[in-house]
């Protein structure tokens, strides 16, 4: 993982931040309830606007991100604890917590299906599966442009895809999809999901 990435992604994202992405991450994160898993919570920016969730268990494989992380669990309403792992490996045992949320990560995850069958694995049957992801665009001629940009876009943002059809992988995984809202055209997808597990 890059070294400058961790360290300049909060400034690159202040002014998404500021404006659209507050009032998702406001909705979102606050529906959170009960015992939460945050996947790849980088920087902590969630952190904050967690309301009713009773603990957030969040994993981050980035010791970069770990680090600026610490600092924003100051200021958080809920307890927080940090584990420094990936997704596709969660040191958790089955059916353990009732939401599952994940902002801007599905593009990143190596292994997006294992990471998803994970979160299956350890939440409970029936919790919420929460995700705010930029996605593949529907429209051929954007979907084409992110295609074209791909190779560099994932070299400059440390790994992150441009194209990758995450909603597709999320109902492959068996995790039912209940709503969808998208953002700037299609480009970001907010998806609250359920796991139908039995
Ligand atoms: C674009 S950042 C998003 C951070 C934060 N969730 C947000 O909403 O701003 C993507 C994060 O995914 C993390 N990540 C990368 N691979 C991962 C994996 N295999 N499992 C969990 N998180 C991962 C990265 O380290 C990074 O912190």
């Amino acid at each position: 993982m890059g070294g400058w990435f961790p360290r300049i992604y909060d400034l690159v994202m202040k002014p998404l931040e500021l404006t659209r992405f507050k009032q998702v991450r406001t909705e979102l994160v606050r529906s959170a309830r009960g015992n939460v898993l945050e996947i790849g919570s980088g920087t902590g920016v969630n952190f904050p606007f967690y309301r009713h969730a009773e603990k957030v268990t969040a994993v981050e494989p980035n010791p970069l991100m770990t680090k600026r992380a610490v600092k924003r669990m100051k200021n958080t309403s809920v307890p927080v604890e940090l584990y420094e792992t990936t997704a596709e490996s969660l040191p958790f045992a089955d059916n353990t917590f009732d939401t599952v949320i994940a902002t801007l990560v599905f593009c990143t995850i190596p292994d997006p299906a294992k990471a998803l069958a994970e979160i299956r694995r350890v939440s409970k049957p029936g919790a919420e599966i929460l995700f705010f992801e930029h996605v593949q665009m529907k429209q051929p001629v954007l979907r084409k442009a992110q295609d074209f940009l791909n190779p560099l876009w994932k070299r400059v943002c440390d790994g992150c895809n441009l194209n990758r059809n995450t909603l597709l992988l999320i109902q492959q995984s068996g995790i039912e999809v209940k709503s969808i809202e998208s953002f700037y055209a299609t480009l970001f997808l907010s998806i609250n999901s359920v796991n139908t597990k039995r």
